[in-house]
């Protein structure tokens, strides 16, 4: 059950569209014009606006705009009449989720807006009426009109039992969207069983996905069912899936055309129904090309294919995914959001992300270590993306050369752990030192749990107040 807004000067329209939506199980709430339409929606919240583009005083296009003021992430979808495409392609432009042509086919207004309260529940991450599946994290941030074609196609496809290829460069959450497609699916109360084809070495990933028989290889001491038939009635989530070798190809093939397995060593096929879903950050034609992936698996595959958007050509998704990932991160640290300036947020902007959405999680997480719960600005910004810039460490120079030189001149019974000891002290006292003594921070800025960092320094007779300079402990 929704709550949909119609908005339309024609009082017969809304009246048989209202109870049209009524007998779908939909709540219709009506409004006459577009002023009456933005009041209605700042009071009643609906999880959809339905609206006509042309009517007495405010514009349907000026409602539109005013509507997504107030609340960018209900969907709204335009009717326009015949012969008025430009109207709707800016309606489209200005953030409607689609437009429809008046008078409207019954079947298309009410698949538009299945369509458009699953998008927008993926979009809203779930909040409000969807249910998705237990412990479902689910929520991808970003109105961008890229990421909102990409809602649009996940709403689309994901009830159905259709194939998937997520297909985007490292980083721009093609595992999330996986994961949006079986939380939406009808299998969410079954397993989403995930497998990365590159962590697993070649010669297990086999046996891995099909299963084997006792006796099957060397090792194989009992009978083992696969990670597919472990998923039975559920999902499959195949990462990185350009880099499976080619003979598991051809029995993910079979499983996709006869709905069939084999495990290893196995004396017939066994049925299995699972929904595939595959995820690659490679280029899978050039693969092809190169004889490394199956041509008949990649049709089958790209039947439904959903591309998301790298984050550099989607900027203006940036103040909504540095506000998402700055309460995150916060909320994960136990400190209190401090927010981003607007120089902070040009400064993101600056930047092009090649490793997409979880480059920018990375970078607000650093920029909260430093901030010392001042609102984050772009220095800090700058900083935490040049840390990243100047990965691998920079190289120790001669200083420390020339004291294990020394050291090891001077020679001492446990000499080893003495100097490496010494030099944990002052990275250790380094990391206090910049964080304000936060020690929370300094283990998330060292790679450390907060026990790990609280045993070394307890070791090493370290605390916060320590003063350590590093002559003094390397000498
Ligand atoms: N639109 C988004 N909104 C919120 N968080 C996102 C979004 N896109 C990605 N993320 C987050 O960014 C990180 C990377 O996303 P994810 O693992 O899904 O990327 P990926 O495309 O699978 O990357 P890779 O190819 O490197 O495996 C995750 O922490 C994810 O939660
Ligand atoms: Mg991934």
């Amino acid at each position: 059950m929704a709550v949909i807004l119609i908005v339309d000067d024609d009082a017969g329209l809304r009246t048989s569209f209202a109870k049209l939506l009524d007998m779908e199980g939909h709540q219709a709430i009506t409004a006459a014009s577009g002023e009456e339409g933005v009041e209605r929606q700042a009071k009643d919240h609906p999880d959809l606006v339905v609206m006509d583009v042309r009517m007495q005083g405010m514009t349907g296009i000026e409602a539109l705009a005013r509507m997504k003021a107030q609340d960018p992430a209900t969907p709204v979808i335009i009717m326009t009449a015949f012969g008025t495409t430009a109207t709707a392609i800016e309606a489209v432009n200005k953030g409607a989720f689609d437009y429809i042509l008046k008078p409207f086919d019954i079947p298309e207004m009410l698949g538009l807006i299945a369509q458009a309260l699953d998008a927008s529940r993926l979009a809203k991450g779930a909040r409000k009426h969807a249910t998705p599946a237990a412990g479902a994290q689910v929520s991808l941030v970003g109105q961008s009109r890229a990421m909102r074609e990409v809602y649009k196609q996940l709403g689309r496809v994901a009830a159905t039992d259709a194939t998937v290829l997520v297909q985007g460069e490292s980083g721009t959450g093609k595992e999330l969207a996986a994961r949006a497609l079986w939380s939406y699916s009808g299998r969410k109360d079954r397993p989403l069983v995930v497998v990365n084809c590159v962590a697993i070495p070649e010669s297990l990933l086999e046996s891995e996905l099909f299963g084997h028989e006792k006796g099957a290889f060397t090792g194989a001491n009992h009978r083992r069912a696969g990670k597919i038939e472990q998923a039975q009635g559920g999902t499959v989530f195949l990462d990185e899936i350009g880099d499976m070798p080619l003979p598991v190809q051809a029995k993910l093939l079979r499983l996709l055309q006869e709905k069939q397995i084999e495990r290893l060593g196995g004396k017939g096929p066994t049925a299995v129904d699972v929904r595939i879903i595959a995820a690659t950050n490679r280029d899978l034609e050039a693969a092809m090309a190169e004889g490394r992936f199956r041509e008949d698996l990649y049709y089958r595959l790209q039947v439904v294919r959903i591309v998301l958007p790298p984050l550099r050509e989607r900027k203006e998704d940036l103040p909504q995914l540095a506000a998402h990932f700055l309460a995150l991160h916060s909320k994960a640290m136990s400190v209190s959001d401090p927010g981003i300036t607007a120089e902070g947020l040009a400064a993101l902007a600056d930047h092009d992300w090649p490793g997409n959405v979880r480059e920018l999680s990375n970078v607000l997480q650093k920029t909260l270590i430093f901030s010392r719960g001042l609102a984050i600005g772009a220095p800090d910004v700058r900083a935490a993306i040049a840390g990243r810039a100047a990965e691998p460490l920079p190289d120790a120079g001669e200083a420390l050369g020339e004291y294990a030189r020394l050291a090891v001149a001077a020679g001492g019974p446990d000499l080893f752990n003495q100097v490496t000891d010494r030099f944990a002290a002052v990275v250790l006292a380094e990391a206090l030192r910049v964080t304000g003594g936060n020690r929370s921070h300094a283990a998330k800025l060292l790679g450390l749990s907060r026990p790990t960092l609280l045993a070394k320094m307890e070791r090493l007779g370290l605390t916060v107040a320590a003063q350590i300079k590093i002559g003094d402990a390397l000498s």
